[in-house]
């Protein structure tokens, strides 16, 4: 897969050099480049920025300045090269459309807190993609008709990691690279590591993961579950889906209310019920 990203803090994404990312790129199952911004801005300061039409606080990010670097990425180059001696993480330049299978076009991911959510399976759509590129805007955001310009040409997503606000897209990018990137195939060493993810696909869809335990058996007084250790796999599996219950009632509410009891078995909907969990009826659920 290859991913570009573009941003004026470029050094924020030297954590991609490392673990399980950084080995995906050594390997070349992840080709990111990083560009800078600035580098297509074309006066003495390197503004990429001015202020809001109609008032307001803050700093909007110019159209032309991404318009110039969203074409150049697309067309596989850079204005600026940066070779080796740069930080690694910014190799610029390079490379071409055709570099990616299909040599087709990128899918424009615009990290915005007013975007839609980012979930394991928009993650896994990504993952699915042969080329994506991230816009990271700061301040108050990027003109809106950037993204209507590449909406005619590309698919874009604006895409928010949270109900929170960040000071820009940088960390929402690094957040979704890594997200994404470890379903690439061949990432993650154990294959199935994944499949039991919480939000994973699978029996355990909509719960979140229980706890996990390894050795020794007692540390400081305290325990392993002793069924973990019993060898009984049928018994192990209903103990982990308990505690998957149990944490998903307990820490996410909203997802053990949004739970099909089309899937729940017996001894789910017992539990359940010892925990003083009861199903709304739709019309109460919100
Ligand atoms: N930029 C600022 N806040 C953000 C958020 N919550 N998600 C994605 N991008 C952002």
């Amino acid at each position: 897969m290859r991913l570009d990203i573009v941003s004026i803090f470029p050094e924020y994404f030297a954590p991609l050099d490392v673990s399980l990312i950084g080995k995906a790129r050594e390997r070349g199952t992840l080709d990111v480049r990083v560009h800078q911004l600035r580098d297509w801005a074309h006066d003495v300061h390197k503004t990429v920025d001015d202020t809001p039409y109609g008032g307001g606080p803050g700093m909007v990010m110019k159209p032309e300045v991404w318009g110039e670097a969203i074409d150049a990425v697309i067309a596989g180059g850079s204005p600026t090269t940066v070779t080796e001696g740069g930080p690694s993480t910014t190799v610029t330049g390079g490379g071409s459309p055709a570099a990616v299978a299909g040599g087709g076009l990128p899918r424009l991911i615009v990290p915005t807190p007013s975007g839609r959510p980012f979930t394991q399976e928009l993650a896994q759509e990504l993952a699915d993609e042969p080329w994506l590129l991230f816009a990271c805007g700061r301040y108050e955001g990027i003109d809106s008709r950037v993204m209507a310009e590449y909406g005619t040409r590309l698919r874009v997503d604006e895409i928010s990691i949270g109900d929170y606000v960040l000071a820009g897209g940088e960390v929402a990018t690094l957040v979704m690279v890594e997200a994404i990137g470890r379903l690439l195939p061949g990432v993650l060493g154990n294959a199935h590591s994944a499949v039991d993810d919480s939000f994973a696909p699978g029996a355990m869809r909509n719960l979140v993961e229980g706890p996990v335990f390894t050795k020794p058996p007692v540390w400081r007084g305290h325990e392993v579950p002793p069924v973990l250790l019993s060898g009984h796999h049928g018994k192990v599996a209903r103990w982990r889906r308990d505690e998957a219950l149990r944490r998903t009632v307990a820490n996410r509410p909203e997802l053990a209310a949004a739970l099909d009891p089309e899937t729940l078995d017996k001894h789910d909907r017992r539990l359940l019920e010892e925990l003083s969990f009861r199903f709304q009826p739709e019309d109460m659920a919100n």
